[in-house]
């Protein structure tokens, strides 16, 4: 496991990231991350990212992914019977309302792979990765 967290000039923690090491520490998995709601959208979320990014990759990491929840129907994979609809759900995969997915690929994260009905029927955990050091 390896923790960081974001702090304001203030001192006032802002952010907090955090990955779980897998396959021998080849693979990290981003949890948690969240960064408080009043301090979005101003490059928080980026720089905890990138920040872990780096740490891993000095430890020999390969691989960073995170599970992204579709518990309210907003993506293209949510809402609907995945095994009917594999593999072309994978071609585009679409979100909208508060999904982090939108974050997740300006940070170059791609969508690697779901989990139908994680959380329930038609609503999937959805897999995102990018390559560390690229
Ligand atoms: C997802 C989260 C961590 C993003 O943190 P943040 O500090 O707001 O993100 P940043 O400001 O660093 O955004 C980086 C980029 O992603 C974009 N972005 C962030 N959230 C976005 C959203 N919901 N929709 C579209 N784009 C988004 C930003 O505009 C920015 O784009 P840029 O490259 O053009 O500058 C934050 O919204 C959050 O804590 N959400 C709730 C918890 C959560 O969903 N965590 C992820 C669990 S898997």
């Amino acid at each position: 496991m390896s923790s960081r967290v974001a702090r304001a000039t203030d001192g006032a923690i802002i952010g907090w990231i955090g990955a779980i090491r897998e396959y021998d520490g080849l693979v990290w998995q981003l949890h948690p991350l969240v960064v408080d709601g009043a301090q979005r959208r101003h490059g928080v979320g980026r720089a905890l990212v990138l920040d872990l990014e780096a740490i891993l990759t000095a430890r020999g990491g390969l691989t960073l992914w995170a599970g992204t929840d579709d518990l309210a129907g907003e993506t293209s994979l949510g809402g609907i019977d995945l095994y009917s609809a594999l593999p072309g759900a994978f071609g585009a995969v679409g979100s909208w309302g508060h999904h982090p997915l939108p974050f997740y690929r300006r940070l170059g994260f791609h969508v690697i792979g779901v989990m139908p009905d994680a959380n329930g029927p038609g609503r999937p955990d959805i897999f995102i990765g990018k390559r560390l050091g690229a």
